[in-house]
């Protein structure tokens, strides 16, 4: 039942992100090395009609938001008719999506035409050849056109990612906060988290609070917005500006308290936290026999087990700042 994605923290689960592919078309340096991730056999992915159960499945037992991530989305071919069987489902309200922007333009139209309710964009510079060294590729004038072209659309507002990474992109906080004086943009600084791979260093990292800081060094009138209860974000607006500044604070201020999210990996785990804990393969059930009934138990199981904080946060301050290892698996978008 419906009830039943409570977890024993008080926490409804009624928010499924489900990576498409763990492959991109950048290689930003936050994310994955420049030779990219070591890629998973096609037949180990979740096949479409795999997907589809298990989004039936997520439904019943409540879900009623889905975000699809990556990797990046927009590198399936099937993606629109993926976000239509999606839209399709009974119980599930909204389908939003993450994407880098760089591939999506052409595809915006008819992604919103299948039922994509809601979109988010990466986007780490305004500047070509800062964007090029963050990403590895170029992009920038596509991205840009993308939101534009989301706007138009009415996707509002559309909420820009820009994770900051001292010494590459941290003395461009003001001209993103500029970059809301005339759209309907949420930009949203991001602390940048340590995943396998990315080598994360907290000597790079620009925390919340810092670039808060920065912000009202030049911004005086500031004001503090409502944030929603299983938001990510704290929000704020600058008086006159059409679209508004948030952070995303998962280091020093992490949300797990709130958190109402479940994972499905490109290779069919259920996770229950971004930061690691243990996996369970739904795939491997799927392609055992077991029955819808079986894979409920196994996601529920699942919830049981998830604890009220991530990894980085129990070992308490210090561990979070210099953690020994890093505390997620894999080193894409999810
Ligand atoms: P909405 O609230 O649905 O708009 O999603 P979001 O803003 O959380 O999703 P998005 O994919 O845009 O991710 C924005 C940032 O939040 C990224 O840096 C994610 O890694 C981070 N994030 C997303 N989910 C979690 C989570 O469960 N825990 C933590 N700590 N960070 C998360
Ligand atoms: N730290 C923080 N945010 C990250 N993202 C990807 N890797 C990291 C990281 N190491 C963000 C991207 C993307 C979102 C889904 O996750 O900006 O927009
Ligand atoms: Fe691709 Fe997202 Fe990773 Fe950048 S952060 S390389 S866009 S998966």
């Amino acid at each position: 039942s419906r009830r039943s994605m409570m977890d024993l923290h008080g926490r409804k689960h009624d928010y499924l992100r489900i990576s498409l592919t763990e492959r991109c078309n950048l290689r930003c340096q936050y994310c994955m090395p420049a030779e990219g991730v070591k890629l998973s056999a096609k037949s180990q992915l979740l096949s479409r009609a795999e997907l589809t159960r298990l989004l039936r499945l997520f439904a019943a037992l409540g879900v009623t938001k889905v975000r699809l991530t990556g990797g990046e989305p927009t590198v399936r071919s099937d993606l629109v008719d993926i976000v239509h069987e999606i839209s399709s489902i009974q119980g599930i309200h909204t389908v939003a999506m993450t994407s880098n922007g760089v591939a999506l333009t052409r595809r915006l139209p008819a992604l919103q035409r299948a039922g994509l309710t809601a979109l988010n964009i990466s986007l780490d510079s305004l500047r070509s050849d800062r964007y090029e060294l963050m990403s590895r590729r170029q992009g920038l004038q596509k991205v840009l056109a993308c939101i534009d072209l989301a706007l138009q659309l009415k996707y509002e507002p559309v909420k820009i990612n820009t994770v900051l990474m001292k010494g590459f992109n941290d003395d461009e906080i003001c001209d993103f906060v500029e970059f809301t004086r005339n759209k309907e943009v949420e930009v949203r600084f991001i602390e940048f988290m340590p995943f396998s791979g990315n080598k994360w260093d907290d000597s790079r990292m620009v925390s919340g609070d810092d670039a808060l800081g920065v912000i009202r060094e030049k911004y005086r009138a500031l004001q503090p917005l409502l944030a929603s209860a299983c938001g990510t974000a704290t929000l704020w607006r600058v008086e006159g500006y059409r679209g508004r500044v948030g952070f995303i604070s998962s280091m020093s201020q992490p949300f797990c308290s709130s958190c109402n999210r479940l994972r499905l990996t490109a290779d069919g785990n259920l996770k229950v936290c971004l930061f690691g804990g243990t996996e369970v393969s739904l795939r491997d059930a799927m392609r055992a026999g077991d029955t819808d009934a079986r894979l409920a138990e196994l996601v529920l199981a699942s919830l049981r087990r998830k604890r009220p904080q991530h990894a980085a946060e129990r070992r308490g301050g210090d561990a979070l700042r210099r953690p020994s290892q890093p505390v997620a698996a894999r080193g894409y978008c999810t």
